[in-house]
């Protein structure tokens, strides 16, 4: 975050729930330090919120006493801390070498033409947001993918169909 954002959102912290301050308590006692909870307080109020505004961020950085910057570039080093808001289902899509020689590149393109979007980016509905991510450790069934908490494993293009349909159809 620039010292321009910084200053931007000053005393626009929002007030942290009272269950995302239990969770937050609960990892402090896990942790040395209020800079080693950092990120799972992040974690956290993106589990509550589905990601993490400037007003989310600087009342986190309040509350654990931790420097703005600080936690910015905790939150900008975890992809996977959106700093953006997100659709409901976010797709983690794997772009690493075992699935890229799998035609991982195919299926990719083939899900970004069926939802009209590509990397970093949300569909109209917004209902599904497309990300890259390095391995994830699941290279024997590749092409791989996660929607949500969900991994989907030998991707095929019948098989992308068959997955947009089932979140929209839960979804709606
Ligand atoms: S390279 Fe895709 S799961 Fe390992």
């Amino acid at each position: 975050m620039s010292s321009q954002v910084i200053a931007s959102t000053k005393n626009r912290a929002r007030v942290l729930t009272e269950a995302e301050i239990s969770e937050i308590e609960h990892e402090k006692t896990l942790y040395p330090d209020n800079q080693a909870v950092g990120l799972e307080a992040l974690k956290i109020v993106q589990n509550h919120q589905g990601w993490v505004s400037d007003e989310s961020l600087l009342a986190i950085a309040e509350y654990l006493d931790l420097s703005v910057a600080d936690l910015e570039g905790v939150a900008t080093f975890f992809n996977l801390i959106y700093r953006q808001p997100v659709g409901r289902n976010v797709i983690l899509y794997c772009d690493s070498v075992s699935c890229w020689i799998c035609r991982g590149d195919d299926i990719k393109n083939y899900l970004s033409e069926r939802l009209s979007i590509d990397y970093g980016q949300t569909t109209e509905d917004n209902e599904f947001t497309l990300i890259p991510v390095p391995c994830l450790g699941d290279c024997n069934n590749a092409p791989v993918m996660m929607v949500g908490q969900d991994l989907h494993r030998n991707l095929t293009k019948a098989g992308i169909d068959e997955i947009i349909d089932q979140y929209r159809n839960k979804n709606a």
